[in-house]
C-alpha cells in the first residue's frame, strides 16, 4: 500500500513542481490571505493537480490540503502544501517547493518533498529511510551548537502576537555558528535530514508544512520533537524542534532557558 503510494507522490510531485516552475520568474499576481500572507495563481493550480489526481487515484483517502482545506474523513489522509515558500515565489526568490505526505492520524507514512529549480526530490517512507535523488540521507554528525548552522521562519502573525520567535532567533544567533531564514519549512526539514542544517526550529506552523519534512528528518537519523520537548507536534499550537538528534538537547535548553 505505501510502496504503491509512495510512487504515486513521487511523480505527482514532479508534476506539481514543474508546474509552478513554469510560473517562476513570471509576473506573478498575489492575493492577500491575511497582512503577511500570499497566495498566487499557482499555489491554486498545483493544489488543484495535486487533489484531483488524489481523489481519482484513492477515492477512499481523505485530504488537507492548505489551499481547499479538508476533505473525506477516516484516518487515512494526504497533507498537501501545493507551492511551500510563496513569498519566495511572488518575488523570484528560487527558494520553494511542492510538500506532499501522506499520515495515519498524526503518523507520516510517506513524504515527498520536490524543489523544482534544483531539480532536488527528497523523498521518504516509515522504516524505508530518507533519500534526494537516488541517494540515501544521513543528518549531520555535529555535536556542539556552537558550531552548528541553524535555520528558523517566523509566523505570519509576527506584526500581532508576541510570541513571534524573535527572542529565540537571537539566543541562537549568539550561540550557534549562524542561523538562516531560507522561507520554506518543507525544505528546512529536507535540508537537516540531508545535513546542510544541524537544526531547525518554528513556532505555530500548519501540518502541510512538515508532515512530510519531520518523516525524512527522523528517517535520516534525527530527532523531532516540540520545542518544549514534548512528543506531539500536530498539537496545537504547534511548535517544532528538528535536529540531527546531537544538538537536540542544546538547543532545547535554549528554547526553554
Ligand atoms: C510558509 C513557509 C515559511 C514559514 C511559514 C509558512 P507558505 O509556507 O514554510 O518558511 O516560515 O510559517 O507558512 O505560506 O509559503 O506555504
Ligand atoms: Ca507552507
Ligand atoms: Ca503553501
Amino acid at each position: 500500500m505505501i510502496d504503491h503510494r509512495l510512487g504515486f507522490a513521487v511523480e505527482l510531485a514532479r508534476k506539481a513542481g514543474d508546474l509552478v516552475r513554469q510560473g517562476y520568474g513570471q509576473t506573478i499576481q498575489a492575493n492577500h490571505k491575511g497582512t503577511l500572507d500570499l497566495v498566487t495563481e499557482y499555489d491554486v493550480r498545483s493544489e488543484r493537480l495535486v487533489t484531483e489526481a488524489i481523489r481519482q487515484a484513492f477515492p477512499e483517502d481523505a485530504i488537507l490540503a492548505e489551499e481547499s482545506g479538508q476533505s473525506g474523513t477516516g484516518d487515512l489522509r494526504w497533507l498537501i502544501d501545493p507551492l511551500d515558500g510563496t513569498t519566495n515565489f511572488a518575488h523570484g526568490l528560487p527558494i520553494f517547493c511542492v510538500s506532499i505526505a501522506y499520515a495515519r492520524g498524526n503518523e507520516p507514512l510517506l513524504g515527498v518533498i520536490f524543489d523544482p529549480t534544483r531539480d532536488e526530490l527528497f523523498q521518504t517512507s516509515a522504516g524505508g529511510g530518507a533519500w534526494l535523488n537516488g541517494r540515501r540521507l544521513h543528518v549531520s554528525k555535529e555535536t556542539s551548537l556552537s558550531e552548528s548552522l541553524l535555520v528558523t521562519g517566523f509566523p505570519y502573525d509576527i506584526r500581532t502576537n508576541a510570541d513571534n520567535n524573535l527572542d529565540h532567533f537571537a539566543a541562537f544567533a549568539m550561540r550557534s555558528r549562524a542561523v538562516r531564514r531560507l522561507g520554506s519549512a518543507a525544505l528546512d526539514l529536507a535540508y537537516v535530514a540531508a545535513g546542510r542544517f544541524e537544526g531547525h526550529w518554528e513556532l505555530r506552523l500548519s501540518p502541510w508544512d512538515f508532515a512530510a519534512g519531520i518523516l525524512l528528518v527522523r528517517e535520516a537519523g534525527g530527532t523531532v520533537t516540540r520545542t518544549d520537548g514534548g512528543p506531539d507536534v500536530f498539537a496545537e499550537p504547534t511548535s517544532l524542534l528538528a535536529t540531527n538528534g546531537s544538538v537536540h538537547q542544546e538547543m532545547l535548553s535554549v528554547l526553554n532557558r
